[in-house]
């Protein structure tokens, strides 16, 4: 229905272009394992019977992008789907309810003004393609989707670049966090 927001099902289990390489669990509860997942975005959410899981997410606003920001992104970054991009990264994410109880100002200074989030990340377009889906409000184990496109050459710049960011401020309220690293073979 037109209005309603883009949806994204990943599914993982036996089928689907990605290979799960491995998965590495960085805080909480581990998702059980599966050799490969489907990132299925668009249409209805779907949860094939003899998935091993499925996470489901939506597209949605911005939350904390200024006007420069955005500008500074939009001049750099590139779509998901190149050929280039053999390698990718599922990263679900859990933050605690410390960080929900803030007030927005207060999650923009950690997100931004402290940590660095889009600065830091900024550094690392346009070798790696990014989108953002949220799941918080479907109830869902996790908050955030977040998937990454990737080359080869450009993995240990990905491996870099996570490494930076679980160092901040802002990720000391993320309470679950899974890594599952792919490639499209
Ligand atoms: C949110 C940029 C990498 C996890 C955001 C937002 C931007 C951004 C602009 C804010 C969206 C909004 O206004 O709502 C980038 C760039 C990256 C990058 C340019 C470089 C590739 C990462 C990585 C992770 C990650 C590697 C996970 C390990 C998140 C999460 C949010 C987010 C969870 C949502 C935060 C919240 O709403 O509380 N990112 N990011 N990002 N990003 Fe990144």
């Amino acid at each position: 229905m037109e209005g309603n927001p883009v949806r994204v099902s990943f599914v993982a289990g036996s089928a689907g272009a990605w290979r799960v390489e491995r998965t590495v669990l960085v805080r909480g509860e581990e998702l059980p394992a599966a050799p490969r997942l489907q990132r299925v975005e668009g249409g209805s959410f779907v949860a094939p019977p003899e998935a091993t899981w499925v996470l489901g997410g939506v597209r949605s606003n911005e939350r904390y992008v200024e006007l420069e920001e955005r500008r500074r992104l939009v001049a750099v970054q590139e779509d998901l789907g190149r050929a280039s991009s053999t390698q990718a990264a599922l990263i679900p994410l859990r933050k605690s309810k410390a960080w929900w109880a803030l007030a927005q100002d207060e999650r923009r200074a950690i997100f931004e003004a402290r940590s660095r989030h889009i600065e830091i990340g900024l550094e690392y377009l346009p070798a790696v393609a990014r989108r953002l889906y949220h799941s918080r409000d479907l109830g869902g184990p996790f908050d955030f989707l977040t998937w990454f496109e990737f080359a080869e050459g450009d993995a240990g710049a990905f491996d870099e670049l996570v490494g930076r960011l679980r160092e901040t401020e802002e990720w000391s309220y993320v309470e679950r966090e899974i890594e599952v690293r792919l490639s499209r073979a």
